[in-house]
């Protein structure tokens, strides 16, 4: 019985605390119509945005593309230096900001405000739907793992048809506020990601 207790005990302990406004995000969708030349001919910014919602399945991919698992040890679809995962992803849409847990394919939502002004300092960010912040630590490691996830997301939106830009001009000081970051961390860069304007 007392076996049985512990046991419960650390299940608890190192299951992930799942909270209200928390999302579990659909499977990744990891069917290509495009070959990975097709993508790379294909790759660029938007600057032209429809006014759509990115739904949870398409969510999903864009992240797991960005920064997910892809093997059974836990390791990502990117390279870290020295598999330390310097790299957090926070979603930002008019529902609020959650941040990536690619171990449980769960948003952990950090806020139920609508942040999106906060990017909104050139006309086109007016209808993007998703910004994805990257963060990390201060170590120069950190913003190429933030590189080669937004390079990820900038070849599945060539690959899908979908839209994205990388962003450098947003109100750094506000952001880091409205994230709380711990000492240590910073904001690297913003990716915003949406629809074409066909
Ligand atoms: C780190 C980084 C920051 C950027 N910041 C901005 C930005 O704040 N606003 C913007 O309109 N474009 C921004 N861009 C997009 C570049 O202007 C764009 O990549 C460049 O003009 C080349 O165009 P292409 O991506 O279509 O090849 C940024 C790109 C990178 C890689």
């Amino acid at each position: 019985m007392r076996c049985l207790l512990y046991s419960l005990l650390g299940f608890c302990l190192i299951s992930t605390a799942v909270a209200a406004g928390d999302i579990y995000l659909p499977e990744p969708n990891k069917i290509g119509k495009t070959t990975l030349m097709q993508a790379l001919e294909d790759r660029h910014s938007d600057r032209e945005f429809v006014d759509r919602e990115v739904d949870e399945r398409t969510l999903s991919t864009i992240l797991w593309a960005a920064f997910g698992v892809n093997r059974e040890d836990g390791k990502r679809t990117i390279p870290t230096a020295k598999d330390t995962k310097d790299l957090n992803i926070y979603v930002f849409t008019k529902k609020g900001i959650w941040l990536y847990d690619a171990d449980n394919n769960l948003l952990k939502q950090q806020s139920d405000q609508n942040q999106m002004a906060l990017f909104q300092l050139q006309d086109y960010m007016a209808t993007v739907p998703l910004v994805l912040v990257y963060t990390g630590s201060t170590e120069d490691y950190a913003a190429m793992h933030a590189g080669s996830a937004y390079q990820n997301v900038g070849l599945y939106t060539a690959a899908t048809g979908m839209a994205n830009i990388v962003r450098g001009y947003y109100d750094r000081e506000k952001l880091s506020d409205v994230l709380h970051l711990p000492e240590g961390q910073r904001v690297i860069v913003t990716q915003a990601v949406g629809w074409k304007n066909k």
